[in-house]
């Protein structure tokens, strides 16, 4: 029988990496999975694990506004993100991160 348990994460990042190969609108048309990698890189180089976990994700059900990256438990959504949109989710789980957010 499962246990119910507290996230051992001060920030869980998901960011939508699913891929309709064109048939409908998904976060891979927007270069999600390149977003996921250059995330996970910064996260690591950071220094920032194991408080910080990223993981992609299929659906999220917003698709026609992806690619979308959220944050949890903090229910921080970013949509429409690009390359250039990584600096700000970086400063939002570092402003995470430095308010003591258990
Ligand atoms: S494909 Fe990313 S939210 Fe649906």
């Amino acid at each position: 029988m499962t246990e119910l348990r507290r996230t051992p994460y001060t920030c869980h990042v998901f960011v939508c990496t699913n891929d309709r190969r064109g048939a409908r609108k998904s976060c891979a048309d927007g270069g999600s999975p390149a977003i996921r990698s250059a995330l996970k890189k910064e996260i690591a180089e950071r220094g920032w694990k194991p408080r910080v976990r990223l993981s992609q994700s299929g659906c999220l059900g917003l698709c026609a506004q992806g690619p979308n990256v959220v944050l949890y438990p903090q229910q921080i959504w970013f949509s429409e993100v690009t390359g250039g949109d990584i600096p700000v989710i970086l400063q939002k789980i570092e402003e995470i991160l430095a308010s003591g957010w258990e």
